[in-house]
């Protein structure tokens, strides 16, 4: 029997479901895959723009229109509504404003969209006016698209200038699309602006360990990659300085190539192991900055502090003593593939179905990633040395495991990349050290900067895309290639269940349920793509199969009929 909740637990659950809704109705929700050559439509725009002028762009002299309409309410600040006491009422208000706000300037132009916030909010003309005036930039490169055009020149031969990597939200400039992204100087990053933003992160993570574990984890597992450390100017390597205590120094030349040890009387915490493991882009992209990793970790082993407050320094000794390690051995913490090759290749052995234990899906993991990038004892350079166990011993002291999540575009079951490294990590350390690692994200662009969980990540992940109707119905706009993300997205849940266990089982109810036991609903996807049907009712049987979840019978029968039928159908395509 479940006990009767008094009223103001029933108050606390209400609030924190209400605060879960919100959280989902922020969500920038991709409705559709885009079409090359095609201008963004006008619900997509809003939605990106609306996004755009979420957050203060100092750089563009604009203002977040949701602060702006709050500060004109009186009703404290934005930011602070949403980090400490989320009113819905006044979130739906605020958001309301903006929303309305943006769609005039969409439906019309910017001047009606300001006098509109003048009159119903009383925000000043002024400020909102210079946020306008970069929504109407990006608007207007949203209504052009130049990809085609661009091809064409390519093709010819000719020159494109390449942009920013990043997305639309994060860095507006990245518009006009069509062309190649630009990497980033190294010795730039991590910028300031990436540092500062990285502290909040790091705190942010170390406080959730704290709150559930009751201390600080001795070793964190990080997962580095290129890409997002171009588009964020480096907040991974940031947040991994933030975790050891250390600060990065700028040469003559404005060059990041040495660390500042922060005191611990400043730090107010200890300092703690940060095993990193790369991405082969981030080792092709990045090699100043992984010396720069490198020598962060053994400034800190290096440091005369005590073993509680240092926990790079404690775990280097303990490994020097009992497995008679030299110190350069002991504190390597850089790690990626062999020079030349990418990729965990996790995500292919979970795709294929070609594994017997989860086990073997760390192993795999190891075997790919356990090249050294450090250094020897003469300070020579070592670059791709084979050391498996020197990352075995990293890894068995690792206590919990986390990767930035830098893009409003792409999620954690968006792509198979982020359960083979953050999911293959994981599982590696919870063979070694014989006990699952807390496995945190952060979601550090919202404008609430939030540590999540795994689980709560993928529950997240999952109402906002695959089980909402406005994402599937973007999809299956596409036709074919809907219904394969569909699929997709299901086989990449079905990877962090494979790697860290980390799916509900109701979610596999509710795939089954909307995508293949509604009938209509199965029909719609039958018709545009057999296969992929075929593909994601084989899924969901190996997720029973391996014991990720357990349906009733009917419901089993019923995902069996729909692949032995297929069988023959789709052998005839
Ligand atoms: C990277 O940017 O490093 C990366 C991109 C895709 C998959 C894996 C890594
Ligand atoms: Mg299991």
């Amino acid at each position: 029997m479940k006990s009767k909740l008094n009223s103001i637990e029933r108050d606390v659950r209400v609030m924190r479901l209400s605060e879960e809704l919100i959280e989902l109705e922020q969500r920038l929700i991709p409705t559709g895959l885009h079409i090359f050559g095609r201008a963004a439509e006008l619900k997509e725009k809003q939605d990106l723009l609306r996004a755009v002028a979420s957050f203060d762009r100092p750089e563009h002299g604009a203002h977040a229109l949701p602060k702006l309409v709050a500060e004109a309410l009186e009703i404290d600040s934005y930011d602070k509504l949403l980090q400490e006491t989320p009113t819905s009422e006044t979130i739906e208000l605020v958001d309301g404003i903006v929303r309305e706000a943006v769609q005039r300037f969409c439906e019309v132009d910017a001047e009606t969209a300001v006098s509109w916030l003048n009159a119903k909010a009383g925000v000043d003309s002024e400020k909102s006016r210079a946020t306008f005036s970069l929504l109407t930039r990006i608007a207007e490169q949203l209504d052009s698209n130049n990809e085609i055009e661009s091809l064409l020149r390519a093709l010819r031969g000719e020159y494109i200038a390449p942009g920013p990597g990043a997305d639309i939200v994060q860095n507006p400039l990245v518009l006009p699309t069509g062309r190649n992204t630009h990497a980033v100087n190294p010795y730039s990053v991590p910028s300031p602006v990436a540092f500062s933003r990285a502290e909040f992160t790091a705190n942010a993570l170390l406080q959730r360990y704290h709150e559930e574990h009751g201390r600080y984890p001795r070793a964190l597992a990080l997962v580095l990659w290129g890409l997002d450390n171009i588009k964020t100017q480096g907040e991974g390597v940031a947040q991994a300085l933030w975790l050891l205590g250390v600060r990065p120094v700028r040469d003559a030349l404005n060059r990041v190539t040495e660390v500042e040890v922060i005191p611990l009387e400043e730090l107010q915490r200890p300092r703690v192991d940060v095993v990193m493991t790369v991405s082969g882009i981030f080792r092709d992209l990045f090699a100043p900055t992984m010396t720069l990793l490198d020598k962060a970790v053994r400034r800190v082993a290096a440091l005369d502090e005590p073993f509680e407050l240092n926990y790079v320094r404690r775990n280097i000794s303990e490994n020097m003593t009992a497995n008679a390690a030299e110190f350069d051995d002991a504190a390597t913490r850089v790690f990626s593939n062999a020079p030349g090759n990418y990729g965990t290749n996790v995500n292919f052995m979970v795709m294929d179905s070609q594994w017997d234990s989860e086990e073997t899906l760390g192993e795999l993991f190891v075997t790919r990633k356990c090249f050294a990038y450090s250094r020897d004892s003469s300070g020579r350079s070592v670059e791709g040395r084979e050391a498996r166990h020197l990352m075995d011993d990293a890894l068995s002291r690792v206590e919990a495991t986390y990767q930035n999540l830098d893009s409003f575009e792409v999620g954690i079951t968006d792509v198979d990349h982020y359960f083979e490294y953050l999911g293959g990590v994981s599982k590696a350390v919870e063979t070694r050290t014989k006990s699952r690692p807390a496995i945190y994200l952060s979601d550090s662009l919202s404008p609430q900067t939030k540590i999540r969980s795994l689980a709560e990540t993928v529950r997240l992940e999952t109402r906002a895309k695959t089980l909402n109707p406005k994402w599937y119905e973007g999809m299956l706009k596409h036709g074919f290639r809907g219904v394969a993300e569909i699929e997709n997205h299901v086989a990449n849940t079905f990877g962090w269940s494979a790697t860290a266990d980390a799916v509900d089982p109701w979610i596999y109810t509710e795939i089954s349920k909307t995508f293949l036991l509604d009938q209509a609903m199965f029909e719609r996807l039958l018709e545009l793509n057999p296969h992929s049907v075929r593909s994601l009712a084989k899924r969901l049987l190996e997720a029973h199969n391996r014991g990720y979840w357990n349906p009733d019978e009917e419901v089993l029968e019923q995902l069996h009929e729909i692949v032995g039928d297929l069988e023959g159908a789709v052998a005839r395509v």
